[in-house]
């Protein structure tokens, strides 16, 4: 042990750093939970003195935001017809929690392949692994998914057959949603009429696209072996919304021989701050070339000026931490967009690390100078890249994950969060079975559980 007080007082001060770090910490977490909470009281204030007895819980399980903003909706509908309604995440729920309640509205979408959303895992392993007994409980299912995948509604259909198994009395049918499909969401409406007693069906369509403007549009992959990737730039027409770094982009499809083709998502790599809404966007192609319905409509036949509708939404599961906590930034191809947002949200106190993975060095080093830049400033605390077409290197990101275990653990270790972004297939289920072989499957579950392993993955 050394007698140097010079020594003894940086190690004091340094410890008292580390302290006034962590209480900073869980004071930004309780305030946020407690913002929740009082969102979710006021709703449940909204109703209680309308005779209606118990406020109905209203819970989500969202992977994207959509499940989310329904259940708000919801609870919005039932209180403006005279209902409390208390709105939970499934983060937060518990068996506890569903026996003390009477009435139900569960709101849950299906990700990967007929999984749960990464918010509901603590719930699937503490609570759904055996029925409980839910006898008192009756409940009402919006499922959310997409019939283009096999397990449609998979992880919706999971929770139902769990609550009737453990004694649940479902109110209605589980109302499935077919990709947003607007018919599904109004017969939700039509069932939430019958909770409240109300005939006029209450103004909860989701909002409408707003009017954004194409201003900047470039190819930044020339010459690239992979498929062509463009950054785009939208203004508002008007006074643009808020987003924060983590939020997703529906931008409407136009109207093709009388039918509206739908909507498709993007994940926005900009902020406010930058006065407009920024894409990374890859010209998909279909098996016999044709263009991709909205990547091709919006990377080719758009013209510079040209209007869109589009809604940016809350994607509370891929938002960014206390400035404090150290970011570590995961992705492959575009999916750098969502990641570039979050560097551009972060300053140099956490600092981040990315580990990305493309095709070539000399095309597809996506935003190299902005990069540069974050190292030079000490946002970026390390910079790892791999390409996977280089002679010599041949690497993917799920590689670099691997390669830097030790480090990785360190960082954790160090309260790091690990954020993924790109693509679904090969990447993400890649970089997960590296993380769980770095830190252990047990460390990276309960990150998940925690909120601390976010994942924004198409
Ligand atoms: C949360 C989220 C974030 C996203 N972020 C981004 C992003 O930042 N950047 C980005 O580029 N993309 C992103 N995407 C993907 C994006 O939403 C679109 O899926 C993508 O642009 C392709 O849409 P498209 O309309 O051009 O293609 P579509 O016309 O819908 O076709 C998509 C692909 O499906 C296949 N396909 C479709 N129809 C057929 C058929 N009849 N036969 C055979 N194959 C078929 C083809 O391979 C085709 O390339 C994101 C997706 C999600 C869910
Ligand atoms: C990567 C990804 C995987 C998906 N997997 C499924 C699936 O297996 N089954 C399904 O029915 N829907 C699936 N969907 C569709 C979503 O459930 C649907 O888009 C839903 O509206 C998303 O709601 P959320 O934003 O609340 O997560 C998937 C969507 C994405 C982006």
């Amino acid at each position: 042990m050394t007698a140097d007080p010079q020594r003894w007082l940086w190690a004091v001060g340094a410890l008292a750093l580390w302290l006034a770090l962590i209480a900073v910490i869980v004071w930004r977490e309780r305030r946020a939970r407690a913002a929740a909470r009082a969102r979710s009281d006021a709703f449940a204030g909204a109703g209680a003195g309308a005779g209606e007895g118990q406020a109905v819980l209203i819970a989500f399980a969202s992977q994207t935001g959509f499940a989310e903003e329904l259940a708000w909706m919801t609870a919005r509908a039932l209180s403006d017809g005279g209902v409390g309604a208390r709105v939970v995440s499934f983060a937060d729920l518990d068996v506890q929690t569903l026996k003390a309640t009477d009435r139900a509205l569960l709101i849950v979408s299906t990700t990967g392949e007929g999984d749960p959303p990464d918010s509901a895992a603590r719930f699937v392993r503490k609570a759904m692994g055996e029925t409980a007994d839910l006898s008192g409980l009756r409940f009402g299912l919006l499922a959310l998914g997409d019939r283009s995948y096999d397990q449609f509604c998979g992880f919706g259909h999971a929770v139902d057959g769990w609550l009737r198994r453990s004694g649940a009395e479902p109110l209605f049918d589980t109302v499935e949603v077919d990709n947003g499909e607007a018919g599904a969401v109004r017969h939700w409406q039509h069932q939430l009429n019958q909770i409240t007693g109300s005939v006029t069906a209450p103004d909860w369509t989701p909002p409408a696209y707003d009017p954004w403007r194409l201003v900047e549009r470039t190819l930044v992959n020339p010459g690239s072996p992979g498929g062509e990737a463009y950054h785009l730039a939208f203004e508002f027409v008007g006074a643009a919304p808020e987003w924060s770094a983590g939020d997703i982009a529906e931008v409407g499809l136009p109207e093709r021989d009388g039918v509206t083709p739908g909507s498709r998502e993007y994940s926005i790599a900009s902020l406010p701050s930058d006065g407009r809404v920024e894409f990374l966007i890859r010209l998909m192609r279909h098996p016999d070339g044709a263009p991709g319905l909205a990547s091709g409509w919006l990377t080719q036949d758009l013209a510079l000026g040209g209007e869109i509708g589009m809604r940016l939404r809350t994607n509370r599961s891929f938002h960014g931490p206390a400035d404090e906590t150290p970011m570590i930034l995961i992705g492959n191809g575009t999916g750098i967009a969502g990641l570039r947002a979050h560097l551009k949200a972060r300053t140099a106190a956490g600092g981040a690390w990315l580990l990305f993975g493309e095709r070539t060095q000399a095309h597809d080093a996506f935003f190299d100078a902005e990069l540069q830049a974050w190292l030079a400033s000490g946002v970026l605390r390390r910079l790892d890249r791999c390409f996977s077409r280089d002679p010599g290197d041949g690497r993917y990101v799920q590689d670099l994950v691997a390669a830097a275990s030790d480090d990785l653990r360190d960082w954790v270790e160090r309260g790091a969060a690990i954020y993924v972004c790109g693509s679904l297939e090969g990447m993400s289920q890649g970089v997960h079975a590296a993380l769980e072989n770095a830190l252990g499957a047990d460390v990276v579950l309960t990150m998940l559980e925690d909120g601390r392993y976010g994942r924004d993955v198409y």
